[in-house]
């Protein structure tokens, strides 16, 4: 498979497989402008928190390289707006606000150079992001691999996959490096609603990697564990606090509290682009709310509930550090508490 974004180095686009479209259609698209790259991100055209990074720095790039006639201090007023008007797309996933301010602070840091310079120095920092992602979720993979028991049943919620980064993901990187290196593992994806990104998407890339790969519904997960067919738990992150409490898809909480009930290892597998040092703990990490017909009507053919009904429908959720049995980096894997002195 294609890598989930990328640039197009002669064209100056942002290259992106549409993740609403999957698994029915792989459709590359591209985008140049500021205002096309805020809908994709919300909509969650792209998604996932390493590759909006991503996807957010190569866009924010596509779109600066377009601006016209401007002198330093014009382009630098111009990026900073559009900066702003980028990291509001979507509030919980950290890495959006991480590379899009480290591209910012880049664009300044060259100012003396001229506006033909900057261009030329945005360019190469989303080039750099891409390719850092790409090497960071490689080393999660190769951290997590030692944690998989040979014949291992690996339990994931959401997806944190390849779709979720540039290639090879977070939670799903392990996975991947296991198999890699002939060990035989077996996942277990909750569907994941209401959007269903474990039935559209893990299901469909591991699918397509040739990994064994069954799909439960969320509420399924405690049977599966009860009968003691789940060795393990790797889960994504968006947003790390300091303390070690981690923000992931909603109902990533519940499968944690099943884990920790049934005493198996639940792992948060994220990049430190991931961790917001901001934040002290998971009180402070803002959750995204999304429109009530996500879960309503978006996946059933027609409206499946009474067309007055008040929904719930946060995107996130927040899994305490205490049920987290390790938060495996690219620097090595950190019980929660450790972060802290990893600054
Ligand atoms: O709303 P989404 O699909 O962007 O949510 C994605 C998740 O919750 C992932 O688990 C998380 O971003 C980590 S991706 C490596």
């Amino acid at each position: 498979m294609k890598d989930t974004v990328w640039l197009d180095e002669e064209k100056d686009l942002l290259m992106y497989i549409d993740q609403t479209k999957l698994p029915q259609n792989i459709e590359i698209c591209s985008c140049d402008n500021i205002y096309d790259l805020h809908d994709v991100i919300k909509r969650l055209a792209i998604r996932g928190a390493p590759a909006i990074g991503v996807g957010a720095a190569i866009g924010l790039y596509a779109a600066a390289v377009r601006l016209g006639e401007q002198n330093v201090e014009e382009f630098l007023y111009s990026l900073d707006k559009f900066a702003e008007y980028l990291i509001s797309s979507r509030p919980t996933a950290v890495n959006l606000s991480w590379a899009v301010n480290r591209m910012v602070k880049r664009a300044k840091a060259e100012q003396d150079g001229g506006v033909e310079h900057i261009k030329a120095s945005l360019k190469q920092e989303a080039l750099k992001i891409y390719n850092e992602d790409i090497q960071t979720c490689r080393n999660i993979g190769l951290y997590g691999e030692k944690l998989i028991p040979d014949g291992a049943n690996i339990l994931t919620h959401c997806n944190a996959g390849s779709l979720a980064a540039v290639r090879y993901g977070t939670a799903l990187a392990p996975v991947y490096v296991a198999a890699e290196k002939g060990k035989k593992v077996a996942v277990y994806s909750d569907e994941t609603r209401p959007l269903l990104q474990g039935a559209r998407l893990t299901v469909f890339e591991l699918a397509e990697s040739g990994i064994d790969v069954t799909l439960q519904c969320d509420n399924m997960a405690a049977s599966l564990m009860s009968q003691g067919k789940i060795d393990i738990v790797f889960v994504g992150a968006d947003r790390v606090a300091e303390n070690g409490d981690a923000a992931n898809k909603i109902g990533t909480l519940g499968v944690a509290i099943i884990a920790k009930h049934y005493g198996i290892p639940f792992y948060v597998c994220a990049p430190f682009s991931t961790i917001d040092f901001d934040c002290k703990s998971g009180r402070d990490i803002v959750i995204e709310q999304r429109s009530p017909e996500e879960v309503t009507a978006m996946h059933y053919e027609k409206m499946m509930t009474h067309p007055n009904a008040k929904v719930y429908n946060p995107a996130f959720d927040v899994t305490p550090a205490e049920l987290i049995t390790g938060i495996i980096t690219e620097r090595g894997v950190f019980k929660p508490n450790e972060l802290r002195n990893q600054k």
